[in-house]
């Protein structure tokens, strides 16, 4: 019998060295140390309850073998431990550089806009906005387009189906009126936003593209306040040298109107080929005026007592001038190769 357990303990003790052996990880090592030592079934419990049926003159020595292994056991499986947590200490190398997670940044339109947006807060002027999802009325007839206007035409603008004159906004001037009907003068906003054109996509049109608008009404405001405002912002943007010139223009909400231009800060007008101002020596940036007098009365605003101007530019176009990009589409490919170029 005490034979019997010798082969049994020395099988048990082959096996156990031959799976510690293996043991690379804790989880490993709890499997293994269940195997050996757990009290309902671990062998070495199996060996120890046999004990009782041995002869009581061989119990003392079979007891003897017995607790060896345990004690060889247990002192490989402690050892095992100690050696797995200083590995998992040695794996973490404190000297390595962090990661290096790459930071987002603004787009090259969401930076314009924040350009823009600085230089009128600069000149005190507050951030409005507007929905995109306009009337008819905030989008033309509040504006003074008469019912038959051909920007009203369903060629140029998205009507919301099953959503009786609800159009997507063709321009952000209806965020003058709106801001008109809620703030009493002296009213001094832009308001920059997406809006939405029927346009076939090629490299200078989009059916989604960004506008800025800009509203002052006060006292006493004339032509010399909006040529001012705007010959500022235009040489703050542009750069100090650039002309700025005022040309007579049409637009419904106001009279007068005026397109305006800057000299080319690419030739000045000295290349008959330039690529951006293809030779006239002038960019046209931005249409303006004064505020017709039925859109200051839209917005509750007695034309008798207050009169102001209003502009409107598209950000893509300056933002395609001033960074010299030759396709809108580059906007809104998000290749990360053009957009790690700005910002
Ligand atoms: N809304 C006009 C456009 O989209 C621009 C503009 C705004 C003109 C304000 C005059 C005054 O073309």
């Amino acid at each position: 019998m005490i034979n019997d357990l010798k082969n049994e303990i020395e099988s048990v003790k082959d096996l156990f060295f031959k799976e510690v052996r293996k043991v690379k990880s804790v989880d490993k090592f709890k499997i293994v140390k269940e195997q050996f030592i757990s009290r309902k079934k671990g062998f070495l419990t199996n060996i120890l309850k046999g004990l009782k049926d041995f002869p009581k003159e061989d119990k003392p020595l079979a007891g003897k073998l017995v607790n060896k292994l345990k004690i060889q056991v247990e002192e490989e499986l402690e050892k095992l431990e100690k050696s797995l947590i200083n590995k998992k200490e040695d794996s973490i190398d404190y000297s390595l550089p962090e990661f290096d997670s790459p930071l987002g940044r603004n787009h090259l339109l969401s930076y314009v806009k924040n350009e823009v947006e600085e230089i009128f807060i600069g000149m005190g002027y507050d951030i409005a906005d507007g929905p995109e999802i306009e009337t008819e009325y905030y989008n033309f007839t509040a504006l003074n387009f008469l019912e038959h206007h051909p920007a009203r035409d369903e060629q140029d603008t998205f009507f919301i189906k099953n959503f009786e004159n609800r159009v997507l906004r063709t321009h952000t001037s209806p965020v003058q009126v709106r801001y008109m009907e809620n703030n009493t003068p002296p009213i001094k906003v832009i308001a920059p936003g997406r809006v939405f054109r029927k346009d076939e996509v090629d490299a200078t049109h989009s059916p989604v593209f960004h506008q800025v608008e800009g509203l002052l009404v006060a006292k006493d405001i004339n032509f010399s306040h909006l040529k001012g405002t705007l010959s500022f912002f235009l040489k703050s943007f542009f750069g100090k040298s650039v002309d700025v010139r005022f040309r007579p223009s049409f637009f419904p909400f106001t009279e007068p109107s005026a397109e305006v231009d800057v000299s080319c800060f690419l030739c000045n007008g000295t290349d008959s080929h330039c690529k951006i101002c293809k030779g006239t020596g002038w960019i046209e940036i931005l249409g303006s005026g004064m505020v017709h007098p039925e859109v200051l009365k839209n917005g509750n605003i007695d034309p008798e007592e207050f009169s102001g101007f209003a502009f409107g530019m598209g950000i893509e176009r300056i933002t395609m001038l001033k960074y010299g990009i030759h396709d809108l589409r580059m906007f809104y490919e998000n290749d990360i190769r053009f957009l790690n170029q700005f910002g």
